[in-house]
């Protein structure tokens, strides 16, 4: 099987947790992962599957998301595929779900995109790395929600466990959809 895996990442997060993915593929698929702003002319009739990852910023997706959905609907809602939100809101497990993750549930409601999978993903919290206007607004928030405000901290809170439920249950959808496919050829050939 060969899967696609695209990823949206500001801070490096959602690109860490695709190439995660990729490996714990290793044993059913080859997977290619590719930043989505680069994915345009990605051939995606090479692929049995498709994942597309993406962090918030100050409450939305990036616009590659939607140009890259709006571009590829028909493909991506003909392909196995599966979606993947990386937020700091699911640092707390109540908020980790695509129904109680509200961009998420958003998004979700919003899209014309129908993925076959979906997965909410706590990302991680790396104050030294961020610019002082961003670092200064994080600390708000999370004061405000109370999170880690200490800004020297470097905190991963995804939970790898999750990562690799989410892409063996994508191995197991993807393998089931590439069965049935040859199957019907089987009987279109009889
Ligand atoms: C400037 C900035 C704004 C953010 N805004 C939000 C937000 O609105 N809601 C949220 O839950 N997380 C927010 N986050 C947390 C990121 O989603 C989280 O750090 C994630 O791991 C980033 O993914 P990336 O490393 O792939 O860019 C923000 C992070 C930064 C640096």
């Amino acid at each position: 099987m060969h899967i696609l895996i695209l990823y949206s990442s500001r801070d490096g997060q959602t690109r860490k947790i695709s190439r995660f993915i990729a490996s714990a593929l290793t044993d059913t698929a080859t997977c290619d992962v590719v930043d989505l702003s680069q994915a345009d002319d990605c051939p995606l009739q090479n692929y049995d599957g498709i994942i597309i990852g993406a962090a918030i910023r100050y409450g939305h997706y990036s616009a590659d998301l939607h140009n890259f959905i709006r571009r590829h609907l028909d493909r991506l809602n003909t392909l196995p595929s599966a979606f993947f939100s990386v937020n700091l809101t699911a640092r707390k497990p109540d908020k980790r779900t695509p129904e109680t993750n509200v961009y998420t549930r958003k998004f979700l409601a919003a899209t014309p995109w129908r993925p076959d999978g979906c997965a909410v993903f706590a990302g991680a919290l790396r104050y030294p790395q961020y610019r002082w206007l961003d670092r200064v607004m994080i600390q708000l928030i999370m004061r405000m929600t109370g999170g880690e405000t200490d800004s020297s901290k470097e905190v991963e809170y995804t939970d790898w466990e999750q990562v690799t439920a989410f892409a063996r249950d994508f191995a197991v959808l993807t393998d089931k959809a590439s069965r049935q496919e040859g199957e019907a050829k089987g009987f279109g050939e009889k």
